[in-house]
């Protein structure tokens, strides 16, 4: 039977709205990280804003973030959760209408954003940027987001609630939960608000935001591809489901309380600072806990390893995930952090966590998931992805190491005194002396950028070669 016949009989999965997203993903991922090549210009040529108010650095910092985060990260979560929890119950999307809103919805957002932030709209709250009107709409689009998810897990053909839709699920429930209460304001007028916390209680709740923004936006979504992508490309089941379950519960409690640690040394009780940093030591465990269950996962494939460029980009992403949660936990303790903070040294963490981890595991993920969406059997070149992970890896180790050699340099410098307790170092001396790291993070950035041209190249001609098909959901349950 032709699959044009198959799929009149049979119920197909909704594909659609995962294409969507998943190209999407690709796009936005291109921008972001383009815009991000420009402000690591910026930052080593500050003339490169050619005076012009929305090319500055303060509003493209921002836009950077915004664009990798909830636009390149956001589209692949979106997009991966929806054909997971398909496949793993086995059961079509709730309902396309409101899938197809939250695909517009978001992409709606993410114009918005595009917008606002390089004309300087701003709440000034760290990956909280954007102004009110633009949060109703996330509000919006997230509770659909969540009606969509939790409704297909309803009415799933398989009792069982596969790990992974556990971690979707958690980020989904806690991003809401975060959104709504961070972003509580009180509206001036169309573009402007005041938050309703003042002073200690405002920085309290916006680090209780951006601390869960990255257990759960760029943590929780991502162990969710890590739970299904893994075990399918590497054809072995998850080396420990009850691993995953004690992890799960684990990591999710435990994040809640680690925010504090962003407060180092401020007007927030130092009990409270210590609260933070005791939470983020005991987060070292689950964390590794995952990383551990997912590598083990290849067991027995390890001589895939050495031919499987997709699977190289998903077991390199959970070292980098492994080592980000381990230096995380460091530069959480108060001593550490008083030399890491305000440094470079905080930059390099980030991306080693959001290039290595959340970067390599979306990849990864998205080269399983293109071929199968455009009824192929694999991506156009498997050269080019091998090609694309050598660059990428590249470029992180380039652009982190360089973070933390001037992160180190800078905090040591900033406290370094002569006998007679002068500084001996000025800060202009400082900055020059980042000068050179600044160069070498530049290159790292415009590798890691080139590789998602390449990406871009192999998608697009993989998607000419074939074409959109929805692969029909079994009519008895088997392994999805
Ligand atoms: C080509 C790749 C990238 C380049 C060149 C790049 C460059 C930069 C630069 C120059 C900054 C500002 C650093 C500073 O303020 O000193 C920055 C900040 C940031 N980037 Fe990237 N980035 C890239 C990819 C990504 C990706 C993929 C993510 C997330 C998934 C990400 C997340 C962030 C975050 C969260 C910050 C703010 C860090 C903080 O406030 O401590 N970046 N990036
Ligand atoms: C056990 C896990 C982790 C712990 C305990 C942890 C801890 C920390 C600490 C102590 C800081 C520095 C705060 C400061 O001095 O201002 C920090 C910054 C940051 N971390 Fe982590 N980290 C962890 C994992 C991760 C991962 C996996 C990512 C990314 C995917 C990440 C993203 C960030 C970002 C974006 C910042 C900068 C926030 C800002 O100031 O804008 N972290 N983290």
């Amino acid at each position: 039977m032709s699959p044009a016949v198959v799929s009149a009989h049979l119920e197909t999965y909704n594909y659609r709205v995962v294409r969507q997203f998943a190209v999407m993903s690709i796009v936005w991922g291109l921008v972001g990280m383009l815009v991000g090549v420009i402000i690591a210009a910026q930052l080593t040529w500050p003339a490169l804003n050619f005076d012009i108010a929305w090319l500055t650095y303060g509003r493209l910092r921002p836009l950077h973030t915004n664009a990798v985060i909830f636009a390149f990260g956001g589209c692949a979560l979106m997009g991966t959760s929806y054909y997971v929890v398909q496949r793993t119950c086995q059961t079509r999307l709730f309902s396309s209408a409101l899938a197809a809103f939250t695909f517009w919805g978001w992409q709606l957002v993410i114009l918005a954003a595009a917008i606002s932030l390089p004309l300087g709209y701003t709440q000034g709250k760290e990956y909280a940027e954007l102004e009110w009107p633009i949060d109703i709409l996330i509000t919006l689009v997230w509770v659909s987001y969540a009606v969509v998810f939790f409704g297909t897990i309803m009415r799933r053909k398989i009792p069982h609630i596969y790990v992974a839709n556990w971690f979707y699920g958690a980020f989904i429930l806690a991003v809401a939960v975060l959104h709504v209460v961070n972003s509580a304001v009180i509206p001036v007028s169309a573009l402007k608000s005041y938050s309703v916390y003042a002073g200690v209680q405002d920085a309290m709740i916006q680090w209780w935001y951006g601390h869960n923004a990255v257990g759960f936006f760029l943590t929780a979504g991502f162990l969710g591809m890590v739970y299904y992508f893994i075990p399918k490309q590497a054809e072995r089941p998850v080396y420990s489901y009850r691993l995953s379950v004690v992890h799960f519960w684990a990591l999710v409690f435990t994040y809640m309380w680690a925010g504090p640690h962003h407060l180092h040394y401020t007007a927030l009780p130092d009990w409270v600072q210590s609260i933070g940093m005791v939470f983020s030591l005991i987060l070292l465990a689950p964390s590794w806990g995952g990383m551990i269950n997912g590598i083990m996962t290849l067991s027995g494939a390890w001589h895939k390893l050495r031919t499987d460029p997709i699977l190289k980009f998903l077991v390199v992403s959970l070292s980098f995930y492994g080592m980000s949660t381990f230096e995380g936990p460091m530069m959480s303790i108060k001593t550490v952090n008083a030399l890491s903070h305000y440094t470079d040294w905080t930059i390099g963490h980030v991306h080693s966590g959001a290039l290595g981890w959340v970067g390599m595991i979306s990849i990864g993920s998205l080269y399983y998931l293109i071929p199968r969406l455009y009824g192929r059997t694999a991506m156009y070149s498997s050269r080019l992805i091998e090609t694309h992970f050598w660059i990428a890896t590249i470029g992180i180790v380039l652009y982190v190491a360089s973070m933390w050699i001037a992160g180190v340099m800078q905090g040591l410098e900033w406290r370094a005194t002569n006998v007679d307790g002068t500084l001996t170092y000025s800060f202009v001396d400082t900055v020059k002396h980042t000068f050179p790291y600044y160069v070498i993070r530049l290159g790292g950035g415009l590798l890691f950028l080139t590789g998602m041209v390449l990406m871009m190249y192999n998608v697009v001609l993989t998607i000419r070669a074939g074409r959109s098909e929805d692969a029909p959901i079994p009519a008895l349950a088997a392994h999805a």
